[in-house]
């Protein structure tokens, strides 16, 4: 499908408003795509249907997972909000025609993130808190280093969801911690 064909749907699926935040965050995974040396088109669409779920009631939701034998753990059945990922990745496969495994696994992971997450993962997780729609203090800090530095860019973010969902005395997804860990593991071996 064409960028405006698929524009077009998913404004009929989720509205104008997050149409434009997912627009902001194709815009700028492409961007950032570019600068990391990942595949561009990959970033856009994947960043374009990142929420295409978000539209759906928990009730809907849970009826694509068992329809389509999808397993969840508890933490996301416990979490209702975590779900539009996995569920989104099933929507731009039977809905929107994707078929790519890394654009589908980036959607499916947009919200936890995961252990060994690829470029295309970490582009999408990244675009989707800084897109030019989100405004919170460091935004611009975080904005920076997405250009300079992939890794490092997650961490901060990651430790910003996490000190979020503690404030908020919520459940923290062990695929959160694990991506967290993932991460520095791999920094602590590159600093030897
Ligand atoms: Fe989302
Ligand atoms: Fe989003």
């Amino acid at each position: 499908m064409q960028r405006k064909e698929i524009e077009k749907k998913l404004e009929k699926m989720i509205g104008r408003e997050r149409l434009l935040h997912s627009i902001g965050v194709a815009d700028v995974a492409a961007d950032l795509a570019v600068i990391h040396g990942c595949d561009r088109e990959k970033a856009q669409t994947a960043g374009l249907l990142h929420d295409c779920a978000k539209a759906l009631t928990p009730e809907d939701m849970m009826k694509l997972i068992s329809s389509e034998g999808l397993a969840i753990d508890e933490e996301e059945r416990l979490e209702p909000g975590l779900l539009h990922a996995p569920v989104g990745a099933i929507i731009a496969s039977k809905s929107f025609g994707v078929e790519d495994r890394d654009i589908l696994r980036a959607i499916a992971r947009h919200t936890t993130g995961d252990s060994d997450m690829t470029c295309l993962d970490k582009i999408i997780y990244l675009a989707d808190a800084i897109e030019p729609g989100r405004t919170f203090p460091g935004a611009d800090e975080l904005r920076k280093l997405s250009r300079r530095d992939l890794d490092e860019a997650v961490l901060m973010l990651q430790e910003r969801t996490i000190n979020r969902l503690l404030h908020r005395r919520t459940i923290i997804h062990s695929r959160t911690i694990a991506a967290r860990n993932d991460l520095l593991k791999r920094h602590m071996h590159r600093r030897g």
